[in-house]
């Protein structure tokens, strides 16, 4: 195996090179790629073979705070069609926005810390823009073939921007992760903390496994975490997040439009807003769809919700129709099956009327976006803040919201009465819940 040494720190910002004939005789050597696969649901269609790389890139962090990110783009270039680029130092500083959509068949080992910089300004006008909800990236992955791992940390230092919030609501905060546009791909074995933004930012991509992740968000002062979404999946196909652990302070996962496909098992959420179909049908002209979700074996706790699926109503019209409703689309055959709650205030919210205060309204313009063939099935746990009503589910008319299944739910409450369901114009025949 051929091996590169890229030496940041020796020669400045220019790099330099070293070719070993064997990287045994001038490299420590890597550990193995793990074996990542889906356990125990797939979404059912099969995960590219990733074949075995045949040269590595090794990175050396120029240390001392300074920026890193030429050399690890260089790497990535120099690595790119086979390759591994190995970051083992103990931390890595990325000061300048990278651009890696052209990967190719490319591994990256993260064995210490990558460390976004708080330079606000520069990342405000250099980081990559998106459309969708204002998204905007410190880096993205993209391409075809791409394997994440190594027990590393990659921090986020969100707390700047953070502090800089309470001066300025507006501030577009970076996403941790971008990944956009990249067929086939592993994250495994990372932990992630303190995203300025939501941690990771799934777009345009498919085939897509995320295993053994960590994620903590905590502000260390009484300036909250804002919007600290664990991932968010956009126009994205066959994706599996599992083994994970989130502590964050906005939705564990979301399913933003166009989300087809996914698998979403063994995951403990805590302080989360639960795992999350939509918003969707925000914009008028537009078609949402989400669409075979599976979510398996999930633990919740403190948390605003555990399932919730949250859809707008048609738009009323002369309102501001351009976001706040109206669009069209579907959300079928999504299955939540095993889910523990500690402490929720509702184990499940279905509501066809987000964003609508008014239900006189949001009947009046029922919701375009059907929810059809949703199974809850496995609830056990205790929600508490509406105590005794542990959930609802609430359609903007009776033919909107098609085929809703609860079975087996159990979910109590401090005060031990019996737990009451809000339900409304939906068929109650299908919901093994006490419905009020
Ligand atoms: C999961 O990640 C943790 C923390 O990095 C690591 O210690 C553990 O070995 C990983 N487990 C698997 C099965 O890869
Ligand atoms: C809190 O975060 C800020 C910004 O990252 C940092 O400068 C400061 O040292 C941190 N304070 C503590 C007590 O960790
Ligand atoms: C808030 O941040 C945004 C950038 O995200 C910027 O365009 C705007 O000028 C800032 N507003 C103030 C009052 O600084
Ligand atoms: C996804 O692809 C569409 C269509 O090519 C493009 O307009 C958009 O910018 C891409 N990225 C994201 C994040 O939506
Ligand atoms: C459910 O997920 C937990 C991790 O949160 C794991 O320890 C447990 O083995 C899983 N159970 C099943 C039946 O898959
Ligand atoms: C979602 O898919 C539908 C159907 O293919 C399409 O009409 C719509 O434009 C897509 N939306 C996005 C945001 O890509
Ligand atoms: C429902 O979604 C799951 C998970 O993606 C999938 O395995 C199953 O085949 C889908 N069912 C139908 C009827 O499409
Ligand atoms: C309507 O939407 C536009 C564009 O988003 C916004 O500038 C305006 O303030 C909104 N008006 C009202 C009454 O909400
Ligand atoms: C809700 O909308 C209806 C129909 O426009 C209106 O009559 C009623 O006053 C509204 N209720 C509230 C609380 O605004
Ligand atoms: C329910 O809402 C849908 C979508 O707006 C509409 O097509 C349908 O006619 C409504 N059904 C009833 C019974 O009002
Ligand atoms: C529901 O859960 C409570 C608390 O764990 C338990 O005491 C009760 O037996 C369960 N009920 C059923 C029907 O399983």
């Amino acid at each position: 195996m051929r091996a590169s040494i890229i030496y940041g720190a020796i020669l400045g910002l220019s790099t330099f090179t070293k070719l070993c004939a064997a990287a045994s005789s001038c490299a420590p050597s890597l550990p193995p790629r793990p074996t990542v696969a889906p356990f125990p649901y797939n979404h059912g269609k099969p995960h590219a073979v990733s074949p075995r790389r045949t040269k590595t890139c090794y990175v050396h962090a120029f240390g001392n705070g300074q920026d890193d990110s030429q050399i690890i783009f260089s790497a990535a270039k120099a690595c790119n069609n086979g390759g591994t680029v190995a970051l083992l130092d103990p931390k890595y500083i990325i000061g300048q926005a990278l651009d890696l959509t052209f990967l190719q068949s490319v591994d990256f080992i993260i064995k210490g810390e990558i460390s976004f910089t708080e330079d606000i300004n520069y990342w405000l006008q250099a980081s990559f823009k998106y459309t969708y909800q204002g998204a905007c990236l410190f880096w993205q992955f993209g391409g075809k073939d791409v394997n994440i791992y190594g027990g590393g940390m990659i921090n986020g230092n969100g707390q700047v921007w953070w502090d800089r919030m309470v001066t300025n609501i507006t501030l577009q905060r970076p996403i941790l992760v971008g990944v956009v546009g990249l067929q086939g791909g592993t994250f495994n074995d990372l932990s992630l903390s303190n995203p300025p933004n939501w941690f990771h930012f799934v777009a345009n991509s498919s085939d897509l496994i995320f295993d053994n992740m960590t994620m903590t968000v905590l502000s260390n002062n009484s300036n909250p975490s804002k919007n600290s979404d664990g991932w968010d999946l956009y126009r994205s196909d066959a994706i599996v997040i599992q083994n994970s652990y989130i502590s964050n302070t906005d939705d564990c996962v979301s399913f933003k439009p166009n989300s087809t496909n996914v698998v979403v098992q063994n995951l403990r959420c805590t302080g989360s807003h639960g795992i999350s179909v939509g918003s969707l049908g925000q914009y008028l002209g537009e078609t949402d769809i989400a669409e075979n979700l599976y979510i398996y074996n999930t633990s919740m706790s403190n948390a605003g919700d555990g399932a919730r699926i949250k859809v707008y109503p048609g738009a009323v019209p002369g309102s501001n129709s351009t976001s706040s409703g109206g669009g069209v689309g579907i959300v079928r055959n999504v299955t939540y099956n095993g889910m523990h709650d500690t402490g929720v205030d509702y184990a499940i919210e279905l509501t066809q009327c987000y964003g609508q205060s008014n239900v006189t309204l949001c009947n009046m313009y029922p919701s375009k976006m059907l929810i059809e063939d949703i199974v809850f099935n496995d609830f056990t746990g205790t929600s508490k803040k509406y105590d005794p009503t542990v959930g609802t589910l609430v359609c903007s008319n009776q033919t909107a919201c098609q085929n809703i299944v609860a079975t087996n739910i159990n979910i109590t409450n401090p005060s031990g009465k019996v737990a009451q369901w809000t339900c409304k114009n939906v068929d109650k025949s299908t919901l093994a819940i006490n419905c009020v």
